[in-house]
């Protein structure tokens, strides 16, 4: 069978839904615009959300497009066979026109018959309903199905309510359609109904799986396999939302004025299926990363180097796409997720001795497999390989300092990985591989314990040094404080707020918090930024502050999940931990506070995650004065920062 190349199922699919009425509208940007709730676009309907409100949309009521999706929740999953960050949504919508009769029909049709799947091999899931939230279960769908499959020759038979446990215990009972409960049969962006906000749209849904029947159940994930097991035996390729209700004030739910239909379909796994081939790094798209890769030298025959060789090709893809949509290597939001990415595939490149040019080779891989349908990556290649290319080179100079510290050692063990670490940025993966080709092992949980020690006495030593003082800590903990002191200091603790979102309008969001801390007579700020400021930027940033204090602006505090408390864009205090680096937020609890300048979330000045107290306006502050701007170390300055009254 010749494989179907990604190219042509995007082609069968946009053509398919514009025969049938949809205009195709264009893949938005990766980078949500006009929404702070999430960094990253991560399904095709999040660009039409106040199209699926009831907003006219100027192309119909009929759309369809590949959209360019990024999850940054998969990232740990990648190395499998189905798993990726980076992925392209076939989606069509019916604003409030077609339904469950035509969806249904119509994507069966698509899979069938244009993409030539056998029906045998699919089974479908519906709603199983919700009786606590009053959305009765989906038997409209499950009619529709067993026609469908009827005119297949298929006599399909309806499994009533599973869950995931469930259906590990029972199996597929000869079924073909399944029902399950709302935390696999519901959608919205935010997931089941008890986790939506108000006025967040939802509804039923219906996902089609595919059958890869030369997988073999793995009874890690229950005795028996089921559509939603997670061995990979099933690959879901499709899901139809049927978007009719939303959330309600009083936490109930109502039906929509019009009734939606949102599906969404995973191209690569949609390619995987029409291969009969489990294993989406198997599509044209990475078969052909993977041949630059091995031209540009990386020995795939060992078999451990499967998983890293499947990382670096997710990875880079994802960082093309990225930075195709201006997404620059930073230490925040977007830009921390993409230096993560490149970061992380420079290790395993460097584990498997790749010359360095295996990085270029990859992105015109990229851009010539995608360059009709996406053709922004293609005008932009240069840019894009220069940003690529450009933290290559400072990553390198890292590894480099590493590598030279650590051929001085003569043994290596948890605490001199810890130090490699800790003092020159050199990831813990790299000093592990290193070791093993010698023939010994690091002990990784001596290693994660010397880490969690080190933040413990660094933690410590900072309540020693200031006891006594009222003082906050980097984390917003409150130490000892008389009312008088409490008072003061707690001004000075919303003036660094202040402070440092004011550093960022007036420097670029470069700047990041490196640390802080607060006596009763100063604030001490250190952030990222590679030179001295000039007088006038300290002016501009002093001024900033003051004009933001006169405003006598409102300091809030909202109280989130930490993935939520995320996409607002809120900062958090980062610790960098070298190539995998993650970011400081674990010493955060979860749910967070948020603390927000400003009228509301959305529109505020500045956000940070943080534990309080503060000022309830920013006019209590008084006046605020830069005392001195000093160097703390390279690429790190240092403000102190007094209030008077
Ligand atoms: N929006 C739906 C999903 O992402 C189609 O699964």
């Amino acid at each position: 069978m010749k494989l179907m190349s990604s190219e042509e199922i995007r082609r069968k699919f946009l053509e398919f839904f514009e025969k049938r009425g949809h205009k195709i509208i264009p893949s938005a940007s990766l980078v949500p615009e006009n929404d702070v709730t999430t960094l990253f676009t991560g399904s095709g309907m999040q660009p039409l959300l106040p199209y699926l409100l009831g907003k006219t949309h100027l192309l119909g009521k009929r759309l369809a497009n590949s959209q360019k999706c990024f999850r940054a929740e998969d990232i740990e999953e990648v190395g499998d066979n189905r798993h990726t960050t980076f992925f392209e949504m076939l989606g069509n919508w019916s604003l409030g026109d077609y339904f469950k009769k035509e969806q249904l029909p119509w994507i069966f049709e698509f899979l069938t018959e244009e993409i030539g799947l056998n029906p045998e091999k699919i089974y479908v899931t519906v709603f199983a309903g919700d009786k606590k939230n009053g959305i009765p279960r989906d038997e409209e769908s499950v009619k529709i199905w067993k026609e469908l499959f009827k005119e297949k020759g298929i006599d399909a038979k309806d499994i009533k309510l599973l869950t995931v446990k469930r259906g590990g215990e029972v199996g597929m009972q000869g079924g073909r359609i399944f029902y399950y409960d709302s935390s696999k049969n519901w959608w919205s962006r935010v997931g089941v109904p008890e986790k939506m906000p108000a006025r967040e749209p939802g509804g039923p849904d219906s996902e089609i799986f595919y059958e890869f029947t030369n997988v073999p159940h793995d009874k890690k994930f229950g005795e028996h396999c089921h559509p939603n097991c997670d061995c990979g035996r099933f690959f879901e390729i499709g899901n139809s939302v049927f978007m009719e209700y939303v959330k309600n004030d009083k936490g109930g739910f109502d039906k929509l004025e019009q009734k939606n239909v949102d599906f969404g379909g995973g191209l690569e796994r949609i390619a995987a299926a029409s291969n009969d081939d489990a294993d989406i790094f198997h599509i044209d798209v990475f078969g052909k990363m993977r041949g630059a890769l091995l031209k540009a030298g990386a020995d795939l025959s060992k078999k451990e180097n499967e998983r890293r060789v499947r990382i670096i090709l997710d990875h880079i893809r994802a960082s093309v796409f990225l930075v195709g949509d201006g997404v620059l290597p930073s230490n925040r939001d977007q830009g921390y997720m993409l230096r993560r990415l490149v970061r992380r595939s420079i290790v395993h490149a460097h584990i498997m001795k790749m010359p360095d040019f295996w990085l270029k080779a990859l992105v015109d891989s990229v851009v010539d497999s995608y360059r009709g349908a996406y053709g922004e990556i293609f005008s932009k290649e240069k840019e894009i390989v220069a940003v690529l290319s450009e933290e290559h080179e400072r990553f390198n100079k890292t590894l480099s300092k590493g590598l030279e510290e650590f051929k001085k050692l003569q043994r290596i063990g948890a605490k001199e990985a810890f130090n490699l670490h800790q003092t020159y940025g050199f990831p813990f993966e790299l000093t592990r591989e290193l070791v093993k080709e010698s023939g010994g092992d690091v002990d990784e949980k001596g290693f994660e314990e010397a880490f969690r020690k080190h933040q413990e006495i660094s933690r410590a030593g900072r309540e020693k040094k200031f006891g006594g003082h009222g003082l906050i800590l980097d984390t917003g903990e409150l130490k000892a404080a008389n009312e008088e002191e409490l008072k003061k200091v707690t001004r000075l603790h919303t003036a660094t707020h202040m402070l440092q979102q004011a550093l960022r309008d007036v420097l670029g969001p470069e700047v990041k918090q490196a640390g802080s801390d607060i006596t009763v007579e100063r604030t001490r700020f250190d952030f990222s930024f590679p030179r001295k400021l000039t007088p006038e930027e300290i002016k501009a940033v002093e001024n900033k502050v003051n004009e933001k204090i006169k405003e006598n602006l409102p300091m809030q505090k909202v109280v989130l999940p930490k993935a939520e408390a995320e996409k607002t864009g809120a900062l958090y205090f980062f610790s960098a931990k070298g190539g995998s680096a993650s970011g400081g937020k674990e010493k955060y609890p979860d749910p967070v506070n948020v603390y927000f300048i400003g009228k509301d979330l959305k529109g505020a000045w500045s956000k940070e995650f943080c534990g309080g107290p503060h000022v309830s306006r920013t006019g209590e502050i008084g006046k605020f004065k830069i005392a001195k701007e000093e160097a703390v170390g390279s690429g790190v300055r240092r403000i102190r920062g007094i209030v008077e009254p």
